[in-house]
C-alpha cells in the first residue's frame, strides 16, 4: 500500500472548496506520456494553478500503471524544481470497477472516479458507495457520475445520452457519500461532440453547437448548495488546430466542441473540475502533422514532440488563464 501523501500529492477536498468559493474550476488534464505531463506541469506552475493529472484505464494500459505513478511523483518534484509547489492530484478517470479503483488507491492515487452512470440507478449507488467506503479509509476522494454523456466514456460507452435528473442528486450524494458529482448537461467526449444536424452554422460555415443546459445545472446547485460539480467532455475543439490537421494530410470532419464562454460561465458556478483531453490531442497532432509535412527529412522525435509539447503548454496556460480562471490562485 502506497499513500499518495508520501508522494507529495493531495486529494481534491481543499482544492474544490477553494475553487467553489473563488468562482473558478480546477483543470483536469489527461496524460499518457512524458511530454503531456511536462506540458501540464510547466503550464500550471507558470500560471500558478492547481492541477488534476488524470489517468484513464486506457492510459494505464498504454503507459504502464507503475510508470504513470512514478511520473506523477516526478511531477511533484518537477514543479518544486521550477520553483512552485502547486497542489497536484493524481486522479483515475472513468474507473469502471471497484477492483480498478482499489488498485489505483493502493498504488498512490489521491482521487478516483467511479463511473456507474451507465448502470441502473440503485446499482450505480451501490458501486459508488463501495468505492467511497474503501477510498475514505485512506483519505482518497471519490467522484461519482449521474446522467449519461453522449459518445464513448473510455471503456464505458452508451448509445443513449440523458441529462442528469436534478431530483436524484441529493439521494445519490447522501447514499454514496461521494465527494464530487459529474453531471450531464450537454457536454460530450471526443472531437465530434455533436452531429451537424444538432448544430447551426455561422457566417463562415463553422458549426455552432446547441447551448449547454444551464437550467439543469442551476437546479442541481439548488438541490446541493456548495457541492462540487464536475464537467466531463469539455474540450472546445479549437478550429485552428482542426484546420492545421486537415491542411496537413488529416481528415477530421465536422469536429466541434463546447464554446469557451460556456465553460467560463460554468467555472463560476459550483462546477469546480473541468475535464479536457481532446483539445490536447488536437494540439499535439496539429504540430506533429505540420512538422512532418513542412520538414519531411526530420526523424528526431525531439524535433516534433518538442514543438508539440510547447503548443500543448500554451493551450493549457490559455485554459487556466482565460477559460477556467484557475491561474494565479496558488500563492
Ligand atoms: O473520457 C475519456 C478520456 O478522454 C480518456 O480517453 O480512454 O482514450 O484514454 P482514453
Ligand atoms: P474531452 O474529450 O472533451 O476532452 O473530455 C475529456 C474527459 O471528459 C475526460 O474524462
Ligand atoms: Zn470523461
Amino acid at each position: 500500500m502506497i499513500s499518495y501523501k508520501d508522494l507529495g500529492l493531495v486529494n481534491t477536498r481543499e482544492m474544490f472548496k477553494k475553487a467553489i468559493e473563488g468562482g473558478y474550476a480546477i483543470p483536469a488534464f489527461n496524460f499518457n506520456n512524458m511530454e503531456q505531463m511536462q506540458a501540464i506541469i510547466s503550464a500550471c506552475v507558470e500560471c500558478s494553478s492547481p492541477v488534476i493529472l488524470q489517468v484513464s484505464s486506457g492510459a494505464r494500459n498504454y503507459a504502464n500503471q507503475t510508470l504513470l505513478r512514478y511520473m506523477a511523483q516526478g511531477a511533484v518534484e518537477f514543479a518544486k524544481e521550477m520553483g512552485k509547489n502547486i497542489p497536484i492530484v493524481l486522479h483515475l478517470d472513468h474507473g469502471n470497477s471497484f477492483e480498478l479503483c482499489k488498485s489505483c488507491i493502493d498504488m498512490g492515487f489521491s482521487s478516483v472516479m467511479i463511473d456507474g452512470s451507465h448502470l441502473p440507478y440503485e446499482e450505480n449507488v451501490a458501486l459508488t458507495k463501495k468505492v467511497v467506503d474503501y477510498a475514505h479509509q485512506f483519505d482518497v476522494t471519490v467522484e461519482g457520475e449521474l446522467g449519461v454523456l453522449a459518445g464513448v466514456e473510455d471503456e464505458v460507452s452508451s448509445e443513449v445520452a440523458h441529462y442528469t435528473r436534478p431530483e436524484e442528486v441529493v439521494d445519490f450524494v447522501t447514499k454514496t457519500g461521494c465527494d464530487s458529482l459529474a453531471i450531464s448537461i450537454g457536454t460530450s467526449h471526443g472531437a465530434n461532440k455533436f452531429k451537424p444536424e444538432q448544430c447551426t452554422r455561422n457566417a463562415d460555415g463553422i458549426l455552432v453547437p446547441p447551448p449547454l443546459r444551464f437550467d439543469i445545472l442551476e437546479e442541481i446547485e439548488k438541490q446541493l448548495p456548495g457541492f462540487p460539480i464536475v464537467l466531463h467532455g469539455s474540450s472546445s475543439v479549437p478550429q485552428e488546430y482542426v484546420k492545421i490537421i486537415n491542411t496537413h494530410g488529416g481528415a477530421l470532419k465536422d469536429a466541434v466542441g463546447i464554446p469557451e464562454e460556456e465553460l467560463r460561465k460554468a467555472a463560476k458556478s459550483a462546477v469546480c473540475k473541468i475535464n479536457i483531453d481532446s483539445d490536447g490531442r488536437l494540439a499535439m497532432t496539429a504540430m506533429v502533422r505540420k512538422i512532418f509535412v513542412d520538414n519531411p527529412a526530420e526523424f528526431d522525435p525531439r524535433k516534433y514532440l518538442g514543438p508539440a509539447r510547447d503548443e500543448l503548454k500554451k493551450l493549457y496556460k490559455h485554459k487556466c488563464e482565460n477559460v477556467l480562471g484557475s491561474a494565479g490562485t496558488v500563492e
